[in-house]
Protein backbone atom coordinates (compact mmCIF):
# COMPACT_ATOMS: atom_id res chain seq x y z
CA UNK A 1 0.00 0.00 0.00
CA UNK A 2 1.08 3.59 -0.87
CA UNK A 3 1.35 6.26 1.70
CA UNK A 4 -1.19 8.14 -0.34
CA UNK A 5 -3.59 5.63 -0.12
CA UNK A 6 -5.71 6.09 3.06
CA UNK A 7 -6.07 9.94 1.67
CA UNK A 8 -9.80 10.38 0.49
CA UNK A 9 -10.42 14.17 -1.16
CA UNK A 10 -13.06 16.25 0.19
CA UNK A 11 -13.22 18.03 -2.93
CA UNK A 12 -16.85 18.13 -3.14
CA UNK A 13 -17.37 19.86 0.16
CA UNK A 14 -15.02 22.28 -0.74
CA UNK A 15 -16.19 26.08 -2.20
CA UNK A 16 -15.45 26.27 -5.73
CA UNK A 17 -12.91 28.04 -6.82
CA UNK A 18 -15.38 30.11 -8.89
CA UNK A 19 -17.39 31.01 -5.59
CA UNK A 20 -13.60 32.53 -4.13
CA UNK A 21 -13.60 34.40 -7.33
CA UNK A 22 -16.66 35.83 -7.59
CA UNK A 23 -16.20 37.16 -3.46
CA UNK A 24 -12.87 38.76 -4.45
CA UNK A 25 -14.10 40.38 -8.15
CA UNK A 26 -10.85 38.61 -9.76
CA UNK A 27 -9.55 35.93 -11.51
CA UNK A 28 -6.71 33.88 -9.90
CA UNK A 29 -3.47 33.74 -11.80
CA UNK A 30 0.07 32.73 -11.61
CA UNK A 31 2.43 35.15 -13.05
CA UNK A 32 5.31 32.91 -13.08
CA UNK A 33 8.73 35.60 -13.28
CA UNK A 34 11.80 33.35 -14.38
CA UNK A 35 15.08 35.05 -14.78
CA UNK A 36 18.96 35.45 -13.57
CA UNK A 37 19.80 36.65 -10.16
CA UNK A 38 19.92 40.25 -9.98
CA UNK A 39 17.48 40.89 -13.39
CA UNK A 40 15.05 42.19 -11.20
CA UNK A 41 12.31 39.81 -10.62
CA UNK A 42 11.43 40.27 -6.80
CA UNK A 43 11.90 44.28 -7.44
CA UNK A 44 8.69 43.57 -10.01
CA UNK A 45 6.94 41.07 -8.19
CA UNK A 46 6.62 43.57 -5.43
CA UNK A 47 5.82 46.41 -7.13
CA UNK A 48 3.00 44.89 -9.01
CA UNK A 49 1.55 43.72 -6.00
CA UNK A 50 1.00 47.23 -4.77
CA UNK A 51 0.21 48.08 -8.28
CA UNK A 52 -2.84 45.50 -7.89
CA UNK A 53 -3.53 45.94 -3.98
CA UNK A 54 -3.84 49.78 -5.09
CA UNK A 55 -6.39 48.73 -7.37
CA UNK A 56 -8.62 46.32 -5.23
CA UNK A 57 -6.82 43.60 -5.91
CA UNK A 58 -5.21 40.68 -3.70
CA UNK A 59 -1.94 39.13 -4.57
CA UNK A 60 0.43 37.24 -2.96
CA UNK A 61 4.14 37.43 -3.99
CA UNK A 62 5.98 34.42 -3.49
CA UNK A 63 9.96 34.64 -3.00
CA UNK A 64 13.11 33.25 -1.60
CA UNK A 65 12.69 35.78 1.22
CA UNK A 66 9.30 33.98 2.01
CA UNK A 67 9.96 30.58 0.70
CA UNK A 68 13.91 29.70 0.53
CA UNK A 69 14.10 30.77 4.55
CA UNK A 70 10.79 28.73 5.49
CA UNK A 71 9.11 25.88 3.61
CA UNK A 72 12.51 25.03 1.68
CA UNK A 73 14.89 25.82 3.85
CA UNK A 74 16.68 22.39 4.04
CA UNK A 75 17.16 23.38 0.03
CA UNK A 76 20.20 23.90 -1.37
CA UNK A 77 21.42 24.66 -5.36
CA UNK A 78 22.06 21.46 -7.03
CA UNK A 79 20.15 20.67 -10.21
CA UNK A 80 17.89 18.05 -7.77
CA UNK A 81 17.61 20.72 -4.68
CA UNK A 82 16.07 23.30 -7.58
CA UNK A 83 13.52 21.14 -9.19
CA UNK A 84 12.25 20.47 -5.33
CA UNK A 85 12.15 23.47 -4.73
CA UNK A 86 10.15 24.75 -7.74
CA UNK A 87 7.69 21.85 -7.31
CA UNK A 88 7.18 22.77 -3.89
CA UNK A 89 6.76 26.87 -5.02
CA UNK A 90 4.19 25.39 -7.51
CA UNK A 91 2.39 23.28 -5.34
CA UNK A 92 2.03 26.54 -2.81
CA UNK A 93 1.10 28.94 -6.19
CA UNK A 94 -1.74 26.62 -7.23
CA UNK A 95 -3.42 26.67 -3.86
CA UNK A 96 -3.25 30.30 -3.94
CA UNK A 97 -4.25 30.13 -7.52
CA UNK A 98 -7.71 28.01 -6.78
CA UNK A 99 -8.26 30.88 -3.97
CA UNK A 100 -8.83 33.37 -6.68
CA UNK A 101 -5.47 35.13 -6.31
CA UNK A 102 -3.32 36.74 -8.50
CA UNK A 103 -0.09 34.68 -7.69
CA UNK A 104 3.46 36.29 -8.33
CA UNK A 105 6.47 33.72 -8.24
CA UNK A 106 9.77 35.43 -8.38
CA UNK A 107 12.54 32.35 -8.49
CA UNK A 108 15.24 31.80 -11.27
CA UNK A 109 13.51 28.53 -12.33
CA UNK A 110 16.85 28.12 -14.97
CA UNK A 111 15.52 25.20 -17.02
CA UNK A 112 12.85 24.69 -19.62
CA UNK A 113 12.06 21.38 -17.70
CA UNK A 114 11.74 23.04 -14.24
CA UNK A 115 9.14 25.68 -15.61
CA UNK A 116 7.37 22.93 -17.68
CA UNK A 117 6.56 21.08 -14.66
CA UNK A 118 5.71 23.92 -12.82
CA UNK A 119 2.98 25.08 -15.36
CA UNK A 120 1.94 21.08 -14.63
CA UNK A 121 1.13 21.48 -11.75
CA UNK A 122 0.10 24.78 -11.77
CA UNK A 123 -2.18 24.15 -15.15
CA UNK A 124 -1.40 26.00 -18.25
CA UNK A 125 -5.11 28.07 -18.92
CA UNK A 126 -3.71 30.12 -15.21
CA UNK A 127 0.10 29.64 -15.65
CA UNK A 128 1.78 32.79 -17.83
CA UNK A 129 5.14 32.91 -17.93
CA UNK A 130 7.06 36.31 -17.67
CA UNK A 131 10.60 36.22 -18.90
CA UNK A 132 12.97 38.82 -16.69
CA UNK A 133 15.64 38.97 -19.58
CA UNK A 134 18.29 41.63 -18.43
CA UNK A 135 21.28 40.28 -19.62
CA UNK A 136 24.22 38.37 -17.32
CA UNK A 137 26.42 41.62 -17.70
CA UNK A 138 23.53 44.07 -16.30
CA UNK A 139 23.26 41.23 -13.40
CA UNK A 140 26.67 40.83 -13.16
CA UNK A 141 27.25 44.84 -12.91
CA UNK A 142 24.77 45.97 -10.50
CA UNK A 143 25.59 42.60 -7.99
CA UNK A 144 23.36 43.91 -5.49
CA UNK A 145 24.03 40.67 -2.87
CA UNK A 146 27.91 40.41 -3.93
CA UNK A 147 26.73 36.73 -5.19
CA UNK A 148 28.35 37.58 -8.78
CA UNK A 149 32.00 38.32 -7.46
CA UNK A 150 31.88 35.74 -5.20
CA UNK A 151 30.99 32.85 -7.78
CA UNK A 152 33.89 34.49 -10.44
CA UNK A 153 36.34 33.96 -7.15
CA UNK A 154 34.76 29.96 -7.06
CA UNK A 155 33.51 30.30 -4.11
CA UNK A 156 30.10 29.63 -4.87
CA UNK A 157 29.73 26.16 -6.55
CA UNK A 158 26.93 25.87 -9.74
CA UNK A 159 25.83 29.83 -9.82
CA UNK A 160 22.95 30.58 -11.89
CA UNK A 161 25.02 32.13 -15.15
CA UNK A 162 28.27 31.65 -14.32
CA UNK A 163 28.76 27.67 -13.57
CA UNK A 164 25.45 26.73 -13.93
CA UNK A 165 22.49 26.96 -16.84
CA UNK A 166 19.89 29.12 -17.69
CA UNK A 167 18.15 28.55 -20.31
CA UNK A 168 16.09 31.44 -21.54
CA UNK A 169 12.64 30.34 -22.16
CA UNK A 170 11.23 29.43 -25.34
CA UNK A 171 7.74 30.98 -25.81
CA UNK A 172 7.45 33.51 -22.29
CA UNK A 173 3.74 35.45 -22.15
CA UNK A 174 5.84 38.75 -21.76
CA UNK A 175 9.45 39.87 -21.71
CA UNK A 176 11.10 42.47 -19.46
CA UNK A 177 14.63 43.46 -19.49
CA UNK A 178 15.35 45.84 -16.84
CA UNK A 179 18.34 47.34 -17.84
CA UNK A 180 16.57 50.41 -19.15
CA UNK A 181 13.01 50.13 -17.92
CA UNK A 182 11.37 51.92 -14.92
CA UNK A 183 9.83 50.16 -12.56
CA UNK A 184 6.99 51.83 -13.19
CA UNK A 185 6.99 50.77 -16.95
CA UNK A 186 7.35 46.55 -16.14
CA UNK A 187 4.70 47.11 -14.26
CA UNK A 188 2.54 48.84 -16.37
CA UNK A 189 3.47 45.93 -19.05
CA UNK A 190 2.47 43.64 -16.19
CA UNK A 191 -0.81 44.85 -15.48
CA UNK A 192 -1.78 44.84 -18.99
CA UNK A 193 -1.08 41.19 -19.45
CA UNK A 194 -3.17 40.62 -16.45
CA UNK A 195 -6.01 42.81 -18.20
CA UNK A 196 -8.87 39.90 -18.21
CA UNK A 197 -8.14 38.77 -14.66
CA UNK A 198 -9.01 41.78 -13.24
CA UNK A 199 -12.53 42.56 -14.73
CA UNK A 200 -15.12 41.55 -11.79
CA UNK A 201 -17.28 38.61 -12.41
S1 LIG B 1 16.22 28.43 -8.19
O1 LIG B 1 17.28 28.18 -9.21
O2 LIG B 1 16.05 27.30 -7.29
O3 LIG B 1 14.95 28.86 -8.84
P1 LIG B 1 15.94 30.64 -6.35
O4 LIG B 1 15.28 31.70 -7.16
O5 LIG B 1 15.10 29.85 -5.40
O6 LIG B 1 16.76 29.66 -7.35
O7 LIG B 1 17.14 31.30 -5.50
C1 LIG B 1 18.06 32.15 -6.14
C2 LIG B 1 18.72 33.09 -5.16
O8 LIG B 1 19.52 32.35 -4.25
C3 LIG B 1 19.68 34.02 -5.89
O9 LIG B 1 19.07 35.26 -6.22
C4 LIG B 1 20.82 34.20 -4.92
O10 LIG B 1 20.52 35.26 -4.03
C5 LIG B 1 20.81 32.93 -4.09
N1 LIG B 1 21.81 31.90 -4.48
C6 LIG B 1 22.64 31.29 -3.60
N2 LIG B 1 23.39 30.37 -4.22
C7 LIG B 1 23.02 30.36 -5.52
C8 LIG B 1 23.44 29.61 -6.67
N3 LIG B 1 24.38 28.67 -6.59
N4 LIG B 1 22.86 29.88 -7.86
C9 LIG B 1 21.92 30.83 -7.95
N5 LIG B 1 21.46 31.58 -6.90
C10 LIG B 1 22.01 31.34 -5.69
Amino acid sequence: MKPNDNIYPIFDRLLSRIEREQLLGQRGAMVWLTGLSGSGKSTLAIALERELYRRGHLCRVLDGDNIRTGINNNLGFSAEDRRENIRRIAEVAKLFVDTGIITVAAFISPTNDLRAMARDIIGADDFLEVYVSTPLAECERRDVKGLYARARRGEIPDFTGISAPFDAPRHPALEIDTTHLSVEEGVARLMALLEKNLTKK
